[in-house]
């Protein structure tokens, strides 16, 4: 994955949720949206890895529209891109909105594994792999009701039980994907999910601070990239606060050798 090459360049394991977002009554509106996103990813770029978007930002920019300006600045800056959409439907819409996602410019996207595969994400990791783009799998979210699901035990059809999370860290080598995602605020599951992944599926891992969870546990537990978004993009300082963050990372990468 092209995030490898950069957070090597960069000494940097972090990834910046971008979550800004505001209310359009017009244009002008819009506009300083996008100059708000850029400032804040001017202020933190030599401190990140790589950049992710979510639809708070996608929806009022547009793909093709203002968007673009904070995608060319990312890329000017040779960082790669994630689109946070947890792609979830069945396979030809999915199959379009991976298409859209990557033609407009980002590098990987985020997708949803109840979906399933045959009718479900083969064509977003199909369309995935011909463009040498990468695929995400949540694995177990980090907000507290994630265990409603993601932590459920469930029957297989040879009757064996598991819990849910266990399930998709399978799929996601199944089916080749190049990260999953674990919720900062469960380090017992990033270890035990590390465990079960080839070391080339990464472990991206949102949740930290604002949610509770604490950046240091979370790479002792294993986990290779931080997703932080509010309290560096809500910062008086967010190159300072997207620095301390990475500092605090590289003392415990440093130790794990
Ligand atoms: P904060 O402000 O809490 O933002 O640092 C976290 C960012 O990460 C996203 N997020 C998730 N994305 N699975 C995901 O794929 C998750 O479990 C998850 N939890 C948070 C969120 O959209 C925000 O951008």
């Amino acid at each position: 994955m092209k995030i490898h090459n950069a957070s090597e360049e960069r000494e940097s394991n972090l990834v910046l949720a971008l979550d800004v977002s505001t209310k359009v009554k017009d244009e002008r509106d819009i506009r300083e949206l996008c100059g708000r996103a850029k400032t804040i990813l001017d202020d933190t770029e030599r401190f990140i890895a790589g950049l992710k978007v979510n639809f708070q930002l996608l929806l009022p920019l547009g793909l093709y529209g203002y968007l673009q300006e904070v995608l060319d600045a990312a890329r000017a800056y040779g960082l790669p891109t994630i689109m946070d959409c947890k792609i979830n439907d069945v396979e030809h819409t999915n199959r379009w909105a991976a298409t859209h996602f990557f033609d407009a410019g980002f590098d990987a996207l985020t997708a949803n594994p109840f979906a399933g595969w045959e009718g479900g994400l083969k064509g977003v990791f199909d369309e995935a792999r011909r463009r040498e783009k990468g695929v995400i799998l949540l694995v177990y979210m980090s907000h507290h009701s994630a265990e409603e699901n993601y932590g459920r035990e469930i029957v297989l059809s040879d009757g064996k039980v598991k819990p849910c999370y266990r399930f998709f860290a399978e799929k996601a080598v199944e089916w080749g994907a190049d990260g999953v995602v674990v919720g900062a605020t469960r380090p017992n599951v990033i270890s035990e999910v590390r465990k079960m992944l080839p070391k080339d599926v990464l472990i991206f891992s949102p949740g930290v601070a604002i949610q509770g969870g604490d950046v240091e546990t979370v790479f002792r537990a294993g986990a290779d990239y931080a997703i932080v978004g509010r309290i560096i993009c809500e910062a008086k300082k967010p190159g300072e606060t997207a620095k301390w963050y990475v500092e605090r990372i590289k003392s415990v990468l440093r130790d794990r050798g």
